[in-house]
């Protein structure tokens, strides 16, 4: 089994009640429920984390490939666009990691255009909802497929 690394950013607890019309109704339960069904599929085994402080990203992602993970699935939700800490980790460990956006980044404000983390991953994928999510995990299972 491949260990995946799940990891949601801040505020993400709240999705399902928080702005609706953006992120839509699902909660972070049923999206990680979502991804639990589609990693028992493809042989890998997801260890997931929320949460809404940057350093506890930081050591999580520090610590990932010691702990024997191949990938990183991250939504970095509100970091995406400030932590240079964050992207400094990813690019610190030698395992692939994917970006995901509920929402589209780019047809938002100007301050979401801009990731600091997107440079140091091997790809983004932002604006299909909770599928951003799921077509992030397969593009990683792919990845570790064939490397
Ligand atoms: C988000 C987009 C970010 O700009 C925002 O700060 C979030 C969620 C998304 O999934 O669409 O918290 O990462």
């Amino acid at each position: 089994m491949d260990k995946i690394l799940v990891i949601h950013g801040p505020n993400l607890n709240l999705l399902g009640q928080r702005e609706e019309d953006i992120y839509g109704k699902m909660t972070l339960g049923e999206i990680n429920a979502q991804l639990e069904a589609l990693a028992q599929k493809n042989n890998m085994a997801l260890h997931i984390v929320q949460s809404n402080h940057e350093g506890e990203i930081v050591d999580v992602i520090g610590q990932s490939s010691k702990d024997d993970f191949k990938a990183i699935l991250i939504n970095p939700a509100a970091f995406t666009h400030t932590s240079v800490a964050v992207r400094d980790a990813i690019a610190a460990v030698p395992i692939p990691a994917v970006e995901v956006h509920l929402s589209n980044i780019y047809a938002r404000e100007d301050f979401r255009h801009t990731s600091h983390i997107a440079p140091v991953c091997h790809g983004q994928i932002s604006g299909f909802g909770p599928q951003s999510y799921i077509l992030g995990l397969q593009a990683l299972g792919n990845l570790i497929k064939n490397s």
